[in-house]
Order: C-alpha cells, then sequence, then structure tokens
C-alpha cells in the first residue's frame, strides 16, 4: 500500500528549520540504517522528521531526526545530521524519498555526505568494511523519468565525479596510513534497487557481471536530486554483509549490528573530512 506523500515542499521544510535555528550548515550527513556518527554536536537543536518533513521513517535503526550543531565547541560553522531516510519500498514516492535531499539544496548546504548499509558484491569486501562511491547504477526504476522531475542528461553521470568524493578518498588513504584502526576502505560502484527483499543468487551475479561492487536500496534519489544542483554530493557504504553462495544471508538485526562495529571508523572519517571542507 502506498504512504500517504507528505505534500510538504521543500521550501516549507527550509522555513521551518531556520525558523528555530536560523543557521546555514556548511554540511550535512544522512545517515542509513544504523549507522550513528558524529554524536554530541555542540549547541543542538534536534527537529523530528515528523516536524520538518510531516513524515516519520517506518524502519527500525532510524530515529528520524535533524540536528543542527556544532562539531567542535570552538566551530563558528555548524553541521546538519539526519538520522534515517525515506526509502521507496515503504511505499514512499519520488518526491518524499527526495524530499531530504532537496531541502538540503533548497537550504544552500554546499556539501552533503550520505550514508548507507548495503551488501558487498565484491569478493574482495568483508564485513564492515566502509566503501567509498566513485559511481552507482540505477535500477530503482522509479517514475521520476515520466514525472520529469530532473534532467535525465547530466546528474546520472556527474553525481559523484566530484571534489568531496576526492576528498572522502584521499583522507581515507590517510587515516588509513595513520591509524591502524582504519581498517577496511574501499572504492566502488553502488547499486540501487528498489527492495525491498535482498537480492536472489541469480541477481547478484548480474549485478556483478555489470561491475557493481555494493547493493543496497537507497542513496540513488539523493545523488540524482544532488546532480543537478549547487550542493556538492558524496556517499559511503558500509558493507554489512558479503555476498556468497554458502553463506546465508542476515536479517536487519545482523545488518544493524555489522553496521554498529563500522561507525567508529566512519565517525574518523567523518570529522577529518568535514575539518578539512
Ligand atoms: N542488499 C540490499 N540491501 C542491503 C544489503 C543487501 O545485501 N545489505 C544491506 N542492505
Amino acid at each position: 500500500m502506498l504512504k500517504e506523500a507528505s505534500g510538504r515542499t521543500a521550501a516549507q521544510a527550509v522555513a521551518h528549520i531556520q525558523g528555530l535555528t536560523g543557521l546555514k550548515p556548511y554540511a550535512a550527513v544522512v545517515l542509513g540504517s544504523g549507522v550513528s556518527v558524529l554524536e554530541g554536536l555542540h549547541d543542538a537543536v534536534v527537529m523530528s522528521f515528523k516536524d520538518v518533513f510531516g513524515m516519520a521513517p517506518g524502519v527500525a535503526g532510524h530515529s528520524g531526526t535533524l540536528t543542527v550543531g556544532r562539531l567542535n565547541p570552538t566551530d563558528e560553522r555548524c553541521i546538519a545530521v539526519l538520522r534515517g531516510r525515506f526509502h521507496l519500498y515503504e511505499g514512499y514516492d519520488w518526491q518524499d524519498v527526495t524530499l531530504a535531499a532537496r531541502t538540503i539544496v533548497e537550504w544552500g548546504v554546499p556539501n552533503l555526505l550520505l550514508t548507507n548499509a548495503a551488501g558487498g558484491l565484491n569478493q574482495n569486501f568483508s564485513v564492515g568494511d566502509l566503501m567509498i562511491l566513485t559511481g552507482y547504477r540505477d535500477h530503482l526504476n522509479p517514475k521520476w523519468k515520466e514525472l520529469g522531475l530532473i534532467p535525465a542528461v547530466q546528474a546520472p553521470a556527474t553525481a559523484l565525479d566530484n571534489s568531496l568524493t576526492q576528498l572522502l578518498i584521499a583522507t581515507g588513504k590517510r587515516l588509513a596510513a595513520e591509524d591502524k584502526t582504519m581498517v577496511g576502505m574501499q572504492t566502488g560502484v553502488y547499486a540501487g534497487l528498489l527492495g525491498p527483499s535482498y537480492e536472489t543468487m541469480a541477481e547478484v551475479e548480474m549485478l556483478r557481471k555489470l561491475k557493481a561492487d555494493a547493493v543496497g536500496m537507497s542513496t540513488v534519489p539523493e545523488l540524482l536530486t544532488c546532480g543537478d544542483s549547487a550542493t556538492m554530493a558524496a556517499a559511503v557504504s558500509v558493507i554489512t554483509n558479503v555476498w556468497s553462495k554458502d553463506v546465508a544471508m542476515g536479517g536487519h538485526e545482523e545488518v544493524l549490528e555489522a553496521s554498529r562495529g563500522a561507525s567508529k571508523r566512519l565517525d574518523k572519517l567523518f570529522r577529518a573530512v568535514l575539518a578539512l571542507l
């Protein structure tokens, strides 16, 4: 059954946030399933998705809050952290699943870091690895082409070909060289599928042939939204399972557990990158 669309516009969401904070962050971060980083922001203002977007996410591991605050007490600038997102597989439509990203764009936030939980297709990956996206495949097959919400020409190809992605990769390499806990830094191509079920082994084989390194059910809508805007977006997948013929797939609980383990490393990576922006 389709969820009822909130009908809220990005401009209304920005007006709500601005009314409460009066601030414009230099970066926003969207956190997917169970990914908990950038806790303890200073002078934090916490808003619920329900209040900002008119809807609350229904998936476990997503708290559905938007926090505006400072990374360090001495920082003059602030960031925004969005915990949770809306998915097409929950029955939300394209307008709903892009509302948060459209709000970031409308708010004039120049940088957006996206995270997601994803299954590893690349056999060199391990559970808990972090994969910085260098490209993505859109298998979400939504209605946006019919609706013409996004110009089909430039956004998909160029969305990740940017300096924010390069900064993530370079910072990940530097941290891995300096800090022995920073293991499992990967780069690769993300395939976004509609879900909600995980893939069959035949689909896994197909995606591998298409040279995808990880598979998930989000992030592509946000990347498409930013591809045609002044907001530069980059994304990191937390690899919560690695596909193989012999290993049974875990459920949502195991996905959450693996995300928790990788969160510490992602926290270090994001704090280092945010300090450089
Ligand atoms: N497939 C799709 N989405 C996922 C997976 C997966 O294997 N793991 C975490 N999210």
